[in-house]
């Protein structure tokens, strides 16, 4: 006997899920079937007329029944021989004695061209949901939920391009980004399924998660929104030499391998993510929601350690790197970000965002000053270049440097930097930070040497030293 939530059925667990099951129950699926329930609820559309072609063991059924609001019919199908015996006994087992239930025991194709105006299908088959989607497309009505689940992960991840181009009609290539991809290409071909028959399917929850992707549509009607969608199919340009990325109408572009085509558009409707995080009732699933709830909708993402082995940055840590990139987390990955900053634009600002000693940060993030005499660099001799620590800009050239007694390094010019009036400790002074990230250096008094008469007195833990 299994138990799911306030539901119990009559299966026995074999050490491996596997279709040849005689009755098919995957634990592993349970969050898919609680964020089903939730969706339902908070879309709260009355008189529900339900239909699940590839029911199994009835798990999903039976929850809907018991959890999922304003369920007028409930038709439930599935071809093994032994479904419906298994499926009213499950009834009668949970108490459930309802006339809204129609049970089938036939090939999903013929159930579904049977059944008219569905509000909510779901196509939950083993690997590919090809062989459902023309009739499962064709079923559902004007503002009705179309529910795909896709667990031939290889073939939609591009492990045999071959295989995702033939059942998929669209290339894809192994890379980070695969899983994103993976779900948009599958998106688009569902897509196109509707625009056949001028409807519309447009995701308003998609994601991936464990061994499969899953994707809910709201079906509109009309040319006009077809057409929409058709524009938003496109070509994800991916150069695996810089890692640069970017999405195109068309598929050629010098270094730049094509990937597609695939759906550009939104992968959630905002507001119905927003109303699940706060109606969802299985706390396990809470997390997963509310990274997508607060994920930002835009093509693809920047691996943090991906990027940080290609471009030798230090990976600094999730918080700061999300502040710094204006971005949100992604649930394709733990380390990914979502960003609408450009590759180059992500490089420099990573580059900023070296990992600093505690003595660094102290001088170039809280604007401290080391102790007199203490510094690293403070009778350094060679010719080279004075660096900002935290960025790399040259700053200061050795030729500028001079002994002023002081006990910290001292220039009598400088280049990168930005002056500020500093009034902290009851004087007031000149603060000198580095113009390119902003980094606290020193201060610039007017006792310098001739020409220039200028002292830029600066923290040897400010500054790294390149030789020439
Ligand atoms: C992945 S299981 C469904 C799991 C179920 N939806 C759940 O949430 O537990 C797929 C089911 O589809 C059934 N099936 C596969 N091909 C079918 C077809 N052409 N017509 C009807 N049922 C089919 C299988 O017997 C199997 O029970
Ligand atoms: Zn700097």
């Amino acid at each position: 006997m299994i138990t799911e939530h306030d539901i119990k059925i009559n299966v026995k667990l074999p050490e491996k899920v596997s279709r040849e099951m005689d009755v098919f129950y995957n634990p592993q699926m349970v969050s898919n079937r609680n964020i089903s329930v939730t969706l339902l609820n908070a879309i709260g559309k009355k008189k529900l007329n339900v239909a699940l072609p590839l029911a199994g063991s009835g798990i999903r059924a039976l929850r809907f029944l018991k959890e999922v609001k304003y369920i007028e019919h409930l038709f439930v199908n599935d071809f093994k021989e032994q479904f419906s015996d298994a499926f009213k006994d499950s009834l009668k087992f949970n108490n459930i004695k309802s006339l809204k239930v129609q049970v089938f025991n036939e090939d999903a194709l013929t159930f579904l061209f049977k059944q008219k105006k569905l509000d909510y299908i779901d196509v939950d088959p083993f690997g590919s949901p090809n062989p459902f989607l023309p009739s499962a497309v064709q079923s559902i009505s004007k503002g009705g939920v179309l529910a795909i689940t896709a667990t031939d992960t290889a073939a939609l991840t591009g492990t045999y391009p071959k295989v995702t181009q033939r059942k998929y009609w669209a290339r894809n290539i192994k890379n980070y980004m695969m899983h994103e991809i993976g779900l948009r290409i599958l998106i688009r071909k569902v897509q196109l399924q509707g625009i056949q028959f001028d409807k519309a399917l447009i995701p308003i929850l998609s994601y991936h998660k464990d061994h499969y992707f899953r994707v809910y549509f709201i079906s509109e009607k009309g040319k006009e929104k077809c057409d929409a969608l058709l524009n938003q199919h496109q070509y994800f340009l991916y150069n695996p030499k810089t890692l640069e990325f970017k999405i195109s109408k068309y598929n050629v572009e010098k270094e730049s391998d094509y990937i597609g085509p695939l759906w550009i558009g939104n992968l959630k409707d905002q507001k119905l993510v927003d109303k699940m995080c706060k109606m969802n009732m299985f706390s396990e699933d809470q997390k997963f929601l509310e990274i997508i709830r607060d994920e930002k909708d835009v093509v693809g993402f920047y691996d943090l350690d991906v990027f940080g082995s290609k471009y030798k940055l230090h990976t600094p840590n999730m918080a700061d790197t999300l502040k710094k990139l204006k971005g949100t987390r992604t649930h394709f990955s733990l380390v990914g970000v979502k960003t609408r900053k450009s590759l180059k634009e992500v490089v420099g600002l990573l580059k900023f965002m070296k990992q600093l000693t505690p003595e660094q940060k102290h001088i170039i993030v809280d604007k401290g000053t080391e102790a007199p005499g203490s510094g690293k660099l403070l009778h350094n001799k060679e010719k080279g270049i004075y660096q900002c620590a935290q960025c790399g800009a040259d700053l200061f050239s050795s030729d500028t440097k001079f002994d002023s007694g002081s006990g910290w390094p001292s220039f009598c010019d400088a280049k990168n930097v930005d002056l500020h009036k500093d009034k902290s400790l009851g004087m007031v002074r000149t603060e000198v930070v580095c113009k390119k990230c902003g980094g606290h250096l020193g201060h610039l008094f007017d006792d310098g040497p001739k020409p220039t008469g200028k002292r830029y007195c600066i923290n040897s833990g400010a500054l790294e030293f390149e030789k020439k």
